[in-house]
């Protein structure tokens, strides 16, 4: 009997001390696995805008530095695992790379680009790198025209989007794991149970099925279930947290439009005004959308587009009611449904005139270079930070502006121990609250 006994603890502390092992194991992979994603996933598109778009364009167009499409199959590394650690070593030591003159392609580029270094940027990890590389290289590639185009892609047709489905996959895979061993373990915990109750003359553990044992096991392991749901919790609000964090924030976000209208087309190619479409936006708060009735001053005449011949432009007729084959406006009006893109909430006041005319303000500072964009696109974050950090740093055009005359003497005044004469935002009261809000 007592041989038994102390065999049974050893055995059932054995399996005991596994099933700890195990489980942490498991714990601990999981959440390897779900935190890379949840913590490390760098954002390509925000970190090319932050550091790269001041003299980089994702399309072919030169700026400072080359226009960086098909830039994965020039530069050199040869296989991608080379060109990845080309291409981390040269955006961080941009600066002694073109000093030591030993990389052959860069003294070319050098050269082409009128002896301009390239800023170093050593602050980026290798992972935010690739991923600007991988943002690069997933921008649909916008030719300028069909005669550049021996590629010959339609602007206008977006590249899929690839999803990454890896973590679900193992998690699901761990699930299942996790799920066998338990049952394997509960069946060999049972089998030497059994042989020792046999031995012991008890009668035999009852053959359980499968949710039965989960459901027997979960009884007797408390403690156990209760760290799986904890860490379940914590999971669940780490990503639940993150998402969340992007809620009412919509940087990028481009919708699919009723007519595939280009600004790249119209402000870009053709170099039409952006205030010819958007004329209030010189005049009062709103910049507004042009009516159906602007498109057809020009598309009366224009009925053929390079890209998309006359099925685009067929629907600015049908909106208009104008009948093509007679010239005449023989239908009923019906307005194109465009779909929104910048949406401040009801509670925020923003004025475009005080910006591009009292501020002095160009478009692009807050739309981003719109005239490239085939599918237009929103630029700014567009939260009170965003407008916060622009007040503090842009200073009033106040000089030679009558208005400002006499809030400059004023300020000036004020400002007479420190010899201040320009003045932030901020200063006139761009940071008061109900300057913005309701
Ligand atoms: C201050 C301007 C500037 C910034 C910022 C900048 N670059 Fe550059 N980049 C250049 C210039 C200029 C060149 C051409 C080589 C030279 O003159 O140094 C270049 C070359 C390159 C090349 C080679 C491209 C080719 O077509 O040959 C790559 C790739 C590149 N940069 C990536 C980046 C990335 C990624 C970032 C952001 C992390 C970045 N650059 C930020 C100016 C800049
Ligand atoms: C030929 C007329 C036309 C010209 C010129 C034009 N736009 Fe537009 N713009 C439109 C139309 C139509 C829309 C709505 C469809 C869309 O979003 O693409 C629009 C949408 C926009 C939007 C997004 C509106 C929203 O829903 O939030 C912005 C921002 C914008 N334009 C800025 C500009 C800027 C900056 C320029 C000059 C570089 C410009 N536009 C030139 C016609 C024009
Ligand atoms: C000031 C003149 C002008 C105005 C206003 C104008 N367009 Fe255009 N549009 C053009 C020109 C020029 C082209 C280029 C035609 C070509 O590809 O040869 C064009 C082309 C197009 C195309 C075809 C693009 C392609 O290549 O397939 C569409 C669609 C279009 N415009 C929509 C609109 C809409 C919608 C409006 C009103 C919001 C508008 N346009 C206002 C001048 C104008
Ligand atoms: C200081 C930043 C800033 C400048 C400069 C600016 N915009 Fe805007 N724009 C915004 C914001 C913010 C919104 C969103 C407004 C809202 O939702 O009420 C917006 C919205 C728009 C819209 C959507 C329709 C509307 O009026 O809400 C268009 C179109 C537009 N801007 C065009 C322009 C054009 C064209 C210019 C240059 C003449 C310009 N913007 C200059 C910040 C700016
Ligand atoms: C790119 C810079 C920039 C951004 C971004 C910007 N502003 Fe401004 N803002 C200015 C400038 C410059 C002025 C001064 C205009 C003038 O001279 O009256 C101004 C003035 C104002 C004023 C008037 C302040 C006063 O004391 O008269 C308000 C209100 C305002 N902005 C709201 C906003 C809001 C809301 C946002 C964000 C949605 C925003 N601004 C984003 C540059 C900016
Ligand atoms: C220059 C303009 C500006 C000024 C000044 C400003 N806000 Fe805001 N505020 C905004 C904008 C824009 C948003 C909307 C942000 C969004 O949708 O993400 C906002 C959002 C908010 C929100 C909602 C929570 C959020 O972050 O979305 C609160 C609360 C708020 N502001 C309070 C204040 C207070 C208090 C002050 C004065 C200390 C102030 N704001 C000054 C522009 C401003």
């Amino acid at each position: 009997m007592e041989v038994y006994s102390s065999l049974q603890i050893q055995i059932e502390s054995f399996i005991s001390k596994r099933a700890i092992a195990l489980l942490s194991f498991l714990f601990l992979s999981t959440f390897v696995f779900n935190s890379t994603e949840v913590f490390a996933e760098a954002d390509g598109a925000k970190l090319f805008k932050q550091t790269c778009a001041t003299c980089h364009s994702t399309s072919g167009k030169r700026g400072t530095g080359p226009g960086l499409e098909g830039f994965w199959d020039r530069i050199p590394g040869g296989d991608d695992e080379g060109k990845n650690a080309w291409l981390t070593n040269w955006v961080k030591n941009a600066g002694a790379i073109i000093k030591s003159k030993e990389d052959d392609y860069i003294n070319k580029r050098y050269a082409e680009f009128n002896n301009y270094p390239m800023t170093p940027q050593p602050h980026l990890k290798d992972d935010e790198i690739l991923a600007i590389a991988a943002y690069i290289k997933s921008k649909p590639h916008l030719v300028d025209g069909p005669d550049v185009g021996s590629k010959g892609t339609n602007p206008f047709i977006p590249v899929e989007e690839v999803t990454d489905n890896t973590t679900l996959y193992w998690l699901i895979i761990l699930g299942i794991v996790f799920f066998i061993i338990i049952n394997v373990m509960a069946g060999v915990k049972n089998n030497l149970q059994n042989l020792l109750n046999d031995k012991k003359g008890r009668p035999a553990v009852p053959d359980r099925g499968n949710l039965e044992s989960v459901a027997y096991w979960i009884g007797t392991h408390k403690l156990h279930t209760a760290l799986i749901i904890l860490f379940l919790l914590v999971i669940g609000s780490v990503k639940g947290w993150y998402v969340l964090k992007d809620v009412g924030v919509y940087q990028g976000y481009a919708p699919e439009q009723p007519i595939k209208f280009s600004h790249k087309i119209h402000a870009g190619d053709n170099g039409i005004e952006c205030v010819y479409c958007h004329h209030s936006a010189e005049k009062g708060k709103t910049a507004g959308i042009p009516s159906v009735n602007v498109c057809m001053n020009c598309h009366r005449g224009i009925d053929e587009g390079t890209w998309t011949k006359k099925e685009e432009i067929s629907k600015i007729y049908a909106a208009a009611g104008w009948n093509p084959e007679k010239g005449v406006y023989d239908k009923p009006q019906k307005p194109i449904k465009w779909v929104r893109i910048h949406n401040l909430p009801d509670f925020v006041y923003f004025n475009h005139s005080q910006h591009v005319v009292a501020g002095k303000q160009e478009c692009q500072t807050c739309h981003g270079q719109v005239q490239e964009m085939h599918l237009l696109e929103q630029h700014s974050l567009l939260t009170m930070g965003w407008c916060l950090d622009c007040h503090q740093e842009t200073n009033v055009a106040m000089e030679g502006n009558a208005y400002y005359d006499k809030m400059h003497a004023e300020l000036v005044e004020k400002h007479k121990d420190e010899g201040k004469t320009s003045f932030t935002v901020k200063d006139i009261g761009g940071f008061e609250c109900a300057k913005c809000h309701y």
